[in-house]
This record gives C-alpha cells, structure tokens and sequence, in this order.
C-alpha cells in the first residue's frame, strides 16, 4: 500500500481510463498475468488513431497477448528467445510449444531471437509495439527505447508488480518527450504514445 503510493509519486504517470472495454473474437485460453489486458486494447488503438497495418511484440511466451494483437493488426511480430527468464515460472525451451499452438493465427509470424540482436538489425517503423520480457530496469529500457522510437504507440506489461518496469517507462517518456499513461490493473500497462 505503502509502497505503491511511493512508487506512484516518485514517477507520476497519468491513469489511462479506457472508455469502452471489447472482447476480442480470437483468444487463447492459458493462465497468463496479461489476462484482462485483451479488454483494453482496442480502445488505446481507438483513442490515439493507432494504423493497423503491423505490430511488434518483444516477450510472447505461450502466445497470450500476440494472440490478442493479432485480431487488430494484418501482421504480428513476436520476438522472444523462449527458454523463460527470471521472472517467468516456466523455464526451458518452448519454442516448438508455442508455435504450434499459434500456427492456426496466420497473421503471428514468431522469431526466436533476443531482443539485443533484432535491435540491431531491425530498420522498421511500427503502428504499434508491445514489451514484455524479463523485468529488469536495463533489459526494459534499452529495448523499450527502441520499441517507442519504431513505432507510434508502445505498451510495457507489468508497470505495477515490477517497479523497475515503471520506472522504465517513465524515463523512456522524458527521454522521447511523448506523452505516457499508466493504465493501473492486470499487474500494469504503461502506455507511450
Ligand atoms: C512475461 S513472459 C511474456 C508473457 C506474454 N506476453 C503473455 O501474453 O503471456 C516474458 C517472456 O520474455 C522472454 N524474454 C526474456 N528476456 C528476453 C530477451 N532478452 N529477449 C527476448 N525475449 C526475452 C522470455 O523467454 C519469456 O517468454
């Protein structure tokens, strides 16, 4: 409680209040922390005249969130090096997995591949972006400020159970000059737009 009135006057984002919530049509059932995201997104693509042209996705594990972006955009990318990190439960590889399960969305093109070595090659500008890999400040913020400078709107999972996600996105804000929101439920969506 304590701590999160701290967190929140230390770096002060704007309450993102969605105006409508959808279901998306096309949803994987998995046990996610994104769950109850799905509801918001089309109203953030909406509120900031988001294309729908292509997205990009650092961190899809089993599939969850680029499933849920794959009923809004003609083309998904989804990065990730799928063997899990600190703060995943699942560990070890799973690729294959999560491919399987996602080959009926013909829209989700998946690359196993972390984010470091995409960054360096990747020349591409995107409608939208979504990051959501391991929750250190660093590993956030460098490919976080990547995903904001290559596309028109950027979301970060997790701004409300990691603190250094928060904190992140605040300062890749400041150093972008665009506008952020933080949308405060399903463990936190920061918003950079
Ligand atoms: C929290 S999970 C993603 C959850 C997913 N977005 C969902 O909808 O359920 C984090 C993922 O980030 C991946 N990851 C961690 N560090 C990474 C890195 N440096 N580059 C690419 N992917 C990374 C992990 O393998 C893991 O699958």
């Amino acid at each position: 409680m304590f701590k999160k009135l701290f967190l929140n006057l230390r770096y002060p984002l704007t309450t993102y209040k969605p105006i409508k919530k959808s279901t998306p049509e096309n949803i994987i059932e998995i046990p996610t922390a994104w769950k109850g995201l799905e509801l918001v997104i089309e109203d953030i693509l909406d509120r900031f005249d988001i294309g729908r042209d292509n997205c990009i996705e650092f961190g899809v594990e089993f599939g969850y969130s680029a499933v849920v972006f794959s009923n809004y955009f003609k083309k998904v990318k989804g990065i990730d090096i799928f063997i899990g990190d600190d703060h995943t439960t699942h560990k070890g590889d799973h690729y294959d997995k999560t491919k399987k399960s996602l080959e009926q969305f013909e829209n989700i093109d998946l690359y196993k591949s972390d984010y470091k070595d995409w960054i360096k090659k990747d020349k591409e500008h995107y409608d939208f972006a979504h990051v959501d890999i391991v929750h250190n400040y660093k590993e956030t913020y460098e490919c976080g400020l990547w995903a904001v400078q290559h596309s028109k709107c950027c979301v970060f999972h997790d701004t409300e159970s990691f603190p250094a996600v928060k904190k992140a996105v605040f300062d890749i804000a400041k150093h972008t000059g665009k506008k952020v929101y933080n949308y405060p439920h399903h463990h936190g969506l920061g918003i950079i737009v």
